[in-house]
């Protein structure tokens, strides 16, 4: 079978099961199997398979068909400018999450600045700030253990600094911090059947599902990040969908609250609070 053909089979069976961009699905899943670039496959459209690479081909189809992630199977995500392995034990990395790492470099943090990423995951967050930020100090905390075992084979694979920590949100912190940056679970139990079915059945339901409807998490991170920033220190948390008003509303008059950020169709994503800083003496 060449290339042509790989491409149009794959094409008609990702149509005839309804999975979406099945032209996409097709090339990213042909080029993992051949280890080439999406170019290759229109420059060397009469190169013939080999049966090992259309038997590879036919079992990351059927995993596809079956509901699998594209991500999943091929291993890696990209996210900001950089790739990222994944597995079934990490939430694949989405693109409005690079919104938080964008507004934490806006905050300019100082050398020596102290950075933890709450809910880890791959790694995405706190792994980035540590490569755009070389000299501040970058902490990795995750309550699951498969997923800190992702995050450090990526801190090894694209040679970041960070230090990693299991534990339950900041339970076993040592602070304190410059910035507190989390991307927490917040899909409510009840939304369970709204998700896509390659979400719902393939990524952690640890890395989706929060308590009392989606904002558990937050509720317990926002008093124990108050314990452990400095004081002038930042809390940045992305937030689900509709979940603005009820998150803001967890923080009581000790924090100070800026306008939370919003993505490129105007949603809000991201928000921030501060840890007030003591006036500064008059001196006389
Ligand atoms: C929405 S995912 C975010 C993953 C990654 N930071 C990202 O943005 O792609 C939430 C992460 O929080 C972790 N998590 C869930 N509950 C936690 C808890 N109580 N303490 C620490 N981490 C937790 C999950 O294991 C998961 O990795």
């Amino acid at each position: 079978m060449t290339i042509r053909d790989a491409l149009r089979q794959s094409i008609q069976r990702f149509e005839l099961h309804g999975v979406s961009s099945p032209r996409l699905n097709a090339e990213v899943l042909l080029s993992h199997v051949l280890a080439a670039e999406k170019a290759y496959l229109y420059t060397h459209h009469e190169r013939e398979l080999s049966v090992e690479e259309t038997q590879r081909l036919e079992d990351a189809v059927y995993e596809r068909v079956s509901g699998v992630p594209v991500q999943y199977i091929v291993g890696r995500q990209e996210f900001y400018g950089r790739y990222f392995a994944v597995n079934p034990s990490v939430l694949i990395p989405r693109p409005e999450t690079e919104l938080l790492v964008e507004h934490v470099i806006g905050f300019r943090p100082a050398a020596g600045s102290r950075i933890i990423d709450v809910g880890t995951g791959s790694g995405c967050i706190g792994i980035t700030l540590a490569l755009e930020l070389s000299e501040t100090h970058v902490f990795l905390s995750d309550v699951s253990f498969e997923a800190l075992q992702t995050a450090t084979a990526n801190a090894r694979r694209l040679a970041a600094n960070v230090g990693i920590v299991c534990m339950d949100l900041l339970e076993a912190a040592s602070g304190p911090f410059d910035f507190i940056v989390s991307n927490p679970p917040y899909v409510s139990r009840a939304e369970t059947s709204r998700l896509q079915r390659e979400v719902r059945e393939h990524e952690p339901h640890v890395a989706l599902f929060a308590e009392d409807d989606g904002l558990g998490a937050y509720r317990q991170l926002i008093p124990s990040a108050q314990q452990m920033l400095r004081p002038g220190g930042y809390l940045l948390m992305e937030i689900g969908f509709g979940l603005e008003e009820r998150v803001v509303s967890l923080f009581d008059s000790s924090w100070e609250r800026l306008p939370t950020g919003a993505d490129l169709q105007g949603i809000p994503r991201i928000v921030i609070a501060r840890r007030p800083a003591p006036p500064i003496a008059n001196v006389r």
